[in-house]
């Protein structure tokens, strides 16, 4: 049986268990996903100790996905975003990728929206850091808006091909874009958005990264003026399709992975 995992502190509410298994189910394969909790200081440690126990692989969340860094070899877009949220094990070491940027892309991509043109990603966080980088790899230009806008010029400079803005400009910086990510809390908490209403348009492809709830104010706002919307779940579900197949070597049973995750949200 091959096991696989997540870590991370707090650990308990992940979603990421019933997804992966539901996958393991669909396709026959004896696997397990369980969660694990080490000590904040402990990265590095829950690693090397998952390697000894013949973990085959592991997912990464807060607050660990930077210091995981150090105790994989990274690959390059992990090594640029400075985070890793999945390591494999198949290797003579362990290596360290990040699938959260894949995932916005994916998400995108599977609702038909097209990466090419100009992005504007709201926040400068570690969400906000993955899909800028994810959205530059795809060859759009992105703009980065954040409330502390010093973030996201330092954020801009690390990008190709990007400006860092204040959240004042969102309306200027949407007027002639093609995607629009929302990568803050905002919404999550109360019923309100970082974009003002009136900036949306039509001929935007929106997402945003928040999943609980999966109707924010943001994707009601875009739905009203006929943008195209893809719900935070879309993500979540992309990096782990792209975590499981880099895993198993398979195709992801999309469509299960999706239900499971869909229906305890
Ligand atoms: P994550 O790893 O999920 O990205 P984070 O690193 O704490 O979390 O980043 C949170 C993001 O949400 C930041 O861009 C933050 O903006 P600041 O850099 O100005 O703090 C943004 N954010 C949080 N609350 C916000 C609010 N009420 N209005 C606007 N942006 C907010």
């Amino acid at each position: 049986m091959d096991v696989y995992g997540l870590i991370g502190n707090p650990v308990g509410h992940s979603l990421s268990p019933p997804m992966h298994e539901a996958g393991y189910e669909a396709l026959g394969l004896d696997a397990r996903y369980v969660t694990f909790e080490p000590p904040r200081d402990g990265a590095a440690a829950a690693v090397e100790g998952a390697a000894d126990l013949g973990v085959a692989g592991l997912n990464v969340t807060i607050p660990f996905k930077q210091d995981v860094l150090a105790a994989v070899e990274p690959d390059s877009l992990a090594r640029r975003i400075g985070a890793v949220n999945t390591v494999d094990f198949s290797g003579e070491t362990p290596t360290g990728h990040n699938t959260d940027a894949v995932g916005a892309t994916r998400a995108l991509h599977a609702h038909d929206v097209s990466l090419s043109g100009t992005a504007v990603v709201v926040g400068a966080g570690g969400a906000g850091r993955a899909v800028a980088f994810g959205l530059a790899d795809e060859g759009m230009e992105v703009r980065i808006a954040n409330r502390t806008e010093s973030k996201a010029h330092d954020l801009a400079a690390d990008v190709p091909d990007a400006t860092g803005h204040g959240l004042g400009s969102l309306a200027d910086l949407l007027a002639d874009a093609d995607v629009l990510v929302n990568a803050t809390s905002v919404g999550m908490e109360e019923d309100a958005t970082p974009v003002p209403a009136e900036a949306l348009h039509g001929d935007l492809g929106v997402l945003d990264a928040v999943y609980r709830p999966l109707e924010t104010r943001l994707l009601r706002d875009a739905e009203a003026v006929g943008a195209t919307t893809v719900d935070g779940a879309w993500m979540l579900l992309y990096q782990g399709v792209e975590a499981f197949e880099r895993w198993t070597g398979r195709d992801a049973p999309v469509e299960e992975m999706n239900d499971a995750l869909r229906s305890r949200l």
